[in-house]
């Protein structure tokens, strides 16, 4: 007999590789970078250690960590193609595309598949951090900066941005923020880069390909779109009305849902963690977006968490980046500098064992038939 075929709409369900990089406890709603809880990361650690945390699974002693932190500063400096194609596009295209185009120039004349590339990940990593200052201060009217090797990735990427090194605070948010957002298993950012890698693509390109799927709202964008949605909400007052409307009309509330998690984001208590420590030093804008945000959180919930949806890390995220005086179409792109971390470290380990990916479909169009030439067609 014919065994029917599943097919795994939006691979739900689907392991496609194995990974030692991230556990995600959807049960208990605790995330694991290598073991380590991200929550204890975020208190303890700093984004360069996590970095090189996924890249080698391990922490660093601490003469690797002084090493590791000369390669990140040093391919933290911009080359002159950088620069000029950020002059050129930073006012005409958004920040998360431009990003994409300068690590596909990035891995001019590269090639991929060696699963060693560790300064290649690096690199990557430190220009993502630049190219995102970088854009920014040019959309605004300033120009490069170079940056300091004296201060961490954290203040060097505000510091790049807004000519100034930035408080203690905002560093450690920020800081705090790209350990956060460094890596999630295989959302579609994450599979669309092993997609590219798995062709033996460069490095770059297959980031390149993570940027673009991490674009969308329903994944990375989320945070942009969230934001929006509570501006666009405009009070506390108006969120009941708007919450039922919307799920009456059956449309998605952003910040809302998981795949994976059926519970409340880990990630997401820990952002909200972080904002009560600010309450007081909230300026009105970001403080109306809290407020909303809160109630969204309420009453959302109220409909949607008997169907295991929860609020996400990137209902309560836009807070802190606004906080942080990042501008509010800047979210995704910082998202992609973080995670660019994940990235390289899941593409270096799929390369130690590559196989294409190349899945199937099922085809259910219409059965082979011949051609008719147009002139003898006759119509449907
Ligand atoms: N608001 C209202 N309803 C929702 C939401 C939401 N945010 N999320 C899911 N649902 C409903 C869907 O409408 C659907 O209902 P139906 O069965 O009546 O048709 C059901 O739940 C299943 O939804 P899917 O989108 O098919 O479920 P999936 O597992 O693919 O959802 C997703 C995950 C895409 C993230 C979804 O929850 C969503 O679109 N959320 C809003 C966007 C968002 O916040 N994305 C960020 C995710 S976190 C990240 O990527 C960093």
């Amino acid at each position: 007999m014919v065994q029917p075929i599943s097919v795994f709409k939006g691979l739900e369900g689907v392991y496609v590789t194995e990974s030692a990089l991230s556990l995600i406890d959807s049960e208990n709603g605790v995330l694991y970078y290598a073991g380590y809880d991200v929550k204890e990361l975020v208190e303890r650690s700093s984004f360069e250690e996590v970095v090189f945390l996924m890249l080698h699974q391990r922490l660093p002693t601490s003469s690797e960590f002084t090493e590791f932190l000369k390669l990140l500063r040093r391919s933290q400096e911009l080359e002159p193609i950088h620069i000029e194609t950020i002059r050129k596009y930073a006012g005409v295209t958004d920040i998360l595309s431009l990003l994409a185009m300068l690590i596909v120039l990035e891995g001019r004349g590269k090639i991929g598949g060696n699963s060693n590339d560790f300064n290649a990940a690096v690199n990557a990593v430190a220009k993502m951090g630049s190219f995102f200052s970088t854009i920014i201060r040019v959309r605004y009217g300033g120009d490069y900066i170079p940056p300091r090797r004296d201060l961490s990735f954290p203040e060097n990427l505000l510091y790049m941005m807004n000519g100034e090194v930035p408080s203690r605070e905002h560093a450690d948010v920020l800081d705090d923020l790209l350990i956060l957002h460094a890596e999630h298993g295989i959302p579609a950012s994450t599979f669309a880069s092993l997609v590219a890698a798995s062709t033996l693509s460069d490095l770059y390109s297959s980031i390149a390909a993570g940027i673009l799927a991490l674009k969308g709202p329903l994944h990375g964008g989320a945070s942009e779109a969230s934001y929006a949605q509570a501006l666009s909400i405009g009070s506390v007052e108006k969120v009941p009305e708007w919450v039922q409307l919307t799920l009456s009309e059956k449309k998605k509330i952003m910040g809302f849902g998981h795949r994976v998690y059926k519970i409340y984001d880990p990630r997401a208590t820990i952002v909200k963690n972080i904002i009560a420590r600010f309450m007081g030093s909230m300026n009105s804008e970001v403080k109306k977006v809290y407020e909303i945000t809160r109630a969204l959180e309420e009453y959302g919930e109220k409909y949607l968490a008997s169907r295991g949806i929860y609020p996400n890390v990137d209902l309560w995220t836009p807070i802190l980046y606004r906080m942080i005086g990042l501008p509010a179409d800047s979210f995704t792109a910082l998202f992609a500098v973080s995670r660019t971390a994940g990235w390289v470290a899941h593409i270096l380990e799929y390369w130690r064992e590559n196989k294409l990916i190349r899945p199937l479909h099922l085809y259910v169009g219409e059965r082979p038939r011949k051609y008719i030439p147009l002139e003898l067609r006759t119509g449907s």
